[in-house]
């Protein structure tokens, strides 16, 4: 695995920023080589979203090449719900990118049948040739989307009932009203993720330490779904200082001694601002539901196209700037 630890949550996600950029301008996906990107919710990816919406408004990446594969959604929630997760990326991210909405997957958890929905969203991700990266987040009682303790570490898509501990932690986003947090969600299966050529998960704050340690340290086991990814030969965490509370030193020390420090970023300027670009979204009024409604083509949150991004604009010197910013540790 690749394990990347960073002072704060702004330089973690300023990191996956950096690496998921560089990981799409060295694939140079086209409409026939599409590069297949696997997203999460959640707190912990918001400033990775705001960042590649302000690298892809400074023109550094376009992702009318980029087809996605949400890991889940709520079920029962309405889509133009502000909780639920089509809500949520197009708020964060696809409402303010160049995205083809035709390329833009989540899964329906208000399909008439939900087997068939999960089976059609497998189908789906094979048809486009497999996920290229699946970044996720990760619970605090070790689930990845949302495969909760006890889920078969070969699981596929499916229908998932959420852990009490799940409800109350997302509660948060339902008024702290448990009872208005759906209690089932469709999501990728452990087995689902692990088919990716590579997974990345961003993981901030200490809530987020035992789960961390259950990752990088302990056994693999279901009840911690997030260990199976040590069996995956292209794994990479970027966590911050306090997720590595319940890690041994020794741990940390290791894979801080191993990041090549060549390939570290380098400066500020060259990095993406996530703070700032939180920020100033949040400044513009730009990261409204308002705004992405008019995204996803086909959907109750409307039909309109994307600004274009002028080839220009991603061949000026982009390419070779974003290759020098990412350091890494081994897998
Ligand atoms: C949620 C989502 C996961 C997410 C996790 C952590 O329930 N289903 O995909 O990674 O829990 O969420 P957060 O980043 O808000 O802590």
């Amino acid at each position: 695995m690749r394990f990347i630890i960073r002072d704060d949550d702004t330089a973690a996600s300023e990191y996956v920023t950096n690496y998921i950029v560089k990981r799409i301008l060295d694939f140079a996906p086209t409409p026939t080589k599409p590069f297949v990107l696997g997203l999460p919710t959640g707190s912990s990816p918001v400033k990775v979203y705001a960042g590649l919406v302000k690298a892809h408004k400074e023109g550094k990446v376009s992702f009318a090449n980029v087809k996605t594969f949400n890991m889940d959604e709520y079920v029962g929630l309405a889509e133009d719900h502000p909780e639920s997760y089509h809500s949520f990326m197009y708020k964060h991210f696809f409402g303010h990118v160049d995205i083809d909405p035709a390329n833009v997957n989540i899964l329906n958890g208000n399909a008439a049948d939900l087997d068939a929905e999960c089976a059609d969203y497998e189908r789906r991700i094979k048809e486009a040739g497999g996920i290229e990266l699946f970044f996720g987040g990760l619970g605090a009682d070790g689930h990845i989307a949302f495969n909760e303790p006890g889920s078969s570490l070969t699981s596929r898509t499916r229908v998932k009932t959420l852990a009490d501990d799940t409800i109350r932690a997302n509660s948060r986003f339902f008024d702290n009203d448990l009872s208005k947090v759906p209690n089932q969600a469709l999501t990728v299966g452990v087995g689902t993720m692990s088919d990716a050529r590579e997974v990345l998960l961003i993981v901030t704050g200490s809530s987020k330490a035992t789960a961390l340690a259950h990752a990088v340290e302990g056994s693999v086991s279901q009840m911690w779904t997030v260990s199976y990814m040590q069996m995956h030969p292209n794994f990479m965490v970027v966590c911050d200082t306090p997720a590595t509370d319940e890690l041994l030193v020794k741990t940390v020390k290791y894979f801080k001694s191993i990041e090549h420090p060549e390939t570290a970023p380098k400066s500020k300027e060259l990095r993406v601002d996530t703070e700032k670009a939180s920020t100033d979204a949040a400044v513009d009024g730009e990261l409204t539901p308002d705004s992405m409604r008019s995204r996803l083509a086909g959907s109750v949150l409307g039909t309109s196209s994307p600004p274009p991004v002028s080839e220009a604009m991603l061949m000026d010197g982009m390419l070779d700037s974003m290759s020098s910013r990412v350091g890494t540790t081994e897998f």
